[in-house]
């Protein structure tokens, strides 16, 4: 209801800048849905839309890529990890990863990994950090290091380079682990960076990768995205297992093939990623309104003058990202006007003001 009456009514809390699950879904990918929704096809994956995701994929990232659509991105990292690892298994994540604090420990009940979480400062793990965890091999009081798992773009808003994830990319397969990206904001990241996903991904050495959908424009799917077949064991298996084979799978592939085959999840990434650039050049220079990280996918971070945010919440939802410092979080999507942001940035500036 609160969806319905933000489109619907004036005075409703905008949810414009919580999330970018709260945007719409492109028209495109409405339309194409609305092309498959006709006649038979068969279930579980066997139909034309997935066949042609499986070229698309191959297409992004090459030849031994392999396509697995599921539901959501929190099944595609359960799937993806599970699948790369043994029951005795531990992955290395950053200590603010989605996996880590936003999936309500599945990893760990689902998947059966425990997760090592490392603090990162700006989201990004490197062979650094990783490498006093990356211990304890062959004992059996230890979980055993197999993954580290990255997220590109971060959950702060920050994008790792090619280098920077081949650097992990080559630090982990020389330790015997593997390289898995969380990319539910991939195409943010690619847009971002300017080269082809393959750049940072397959080429950088990844070796299994969650392709985000639902944030650049679907109305649900993601896909499991294995580059390197050598890195998983059972994925079918362990899809079904995880809830996550979709008997109508044709619907799931048709966004994403929407997105995926021409431009369309760049040019929808490129605009929330300008949205966001254009929020933060519009509040940076707000009397006591502080950007607090670097600008450089769809995401804005900020702390405010003390009280503002209460103030601004009154018309505008968004989440609080640290209680200790009042740092707030502040998405763009594909769908955010420049309106909007001219908008929000004005009621910030109100806000800030008392
Ligand atoms: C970094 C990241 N990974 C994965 C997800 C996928 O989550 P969900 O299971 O809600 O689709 C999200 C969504 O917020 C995310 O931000």
């Amino acid at each position: 209801m609160i969806g319905l009456t933000s489109v619907t009514d004036p005075t409703a809390v905008h949810q414009g800048f919580a999330s970018d699950n709260h945007a719409g879904v492109h028209p495109d990918v409405l339309a194409a849905l609305t092309a498959a929704a006709p006649g038979r096809a068969a279930a579980y994956g066997a139909d034309p839309w997935t066949e042609r995701l499986g070229a698309v994929v191959r297409r992004h990232f090459g030849d031994t890529a392999r396509a697995y659509p599921v539901f959501n991105g929190t099944g595609a990292n359960v799937v993806g990890l599970q699948a790369m690892a043994d029951p005795w298994s531990a992955a290395i994540c950053t200590a603010t990863s989605h996996v880590h604090v936003d999936e309500c420990g599945a990893a760990e009940r689902v998947a059966g990994l425990k997760l090592l979480p490392v603090a990162a400062p700006d989201g990004k793990l490197t062979p650094e950090l990783v490498d006093p965890l990356v211990t304890g091999f062959g004992d059996p009081h230890h979980a055993q290091p197999r993954v580290i798992t990255i997220t590109q773009a971060t959950e702060l808003g920050t994008v790792y380079t090619p280098a920077e994830v081949a650097a992990l990319a080559e630090y982990a397969h020389g330790r015997g682990l593997l390289l898995h990206m969380d990319g539910a904001r991939l195409a943010n990241a690619a847009a971002s960076l300017g080269v082809p996903a393959r750049a940072f991904t397959a080429d950088a050495g990844v070796d299994v990768l969650s392709l985000g959908g639902t944030k650049n424009g679907a109305m649900l799917g993601e896909a499991v995205v294995v580059l390197d077949p050598g890195a998983v064991r059972g994925i079918e298996y362990v899809r079904k297992m995880d809830l996550q084979l979709a008997s109508k799978m044709r619907f799931v592939s048709a966004q994403l093939v929407a997105l995926f085959d021409g431009d369309l999840w760049l040019r929808n990434a490129r605009h929330a990623n300008a949205m966001a650039r254009r929020l933060a050049d519009a509040v940076r220079s707000v009397p006591g309104v502080r950007i607090t990280r670097p600008v450089q996918a769809n995401g804005v971070f900020a702390v405010l003058p003390p009280d503002a945010a209460r103030r601004l919440r009154e018309r505008y939802a968004f989440h609080p990202w640290d209680a200790a410092t009042g740092e707030v979080r502040w998405m763009c999507a594909f769908d955010t006007t420049p309106d909007e942001v001219d908008a929000f940035a004005a009621a910030v500036r109100a806000a800030a003001a008392g």
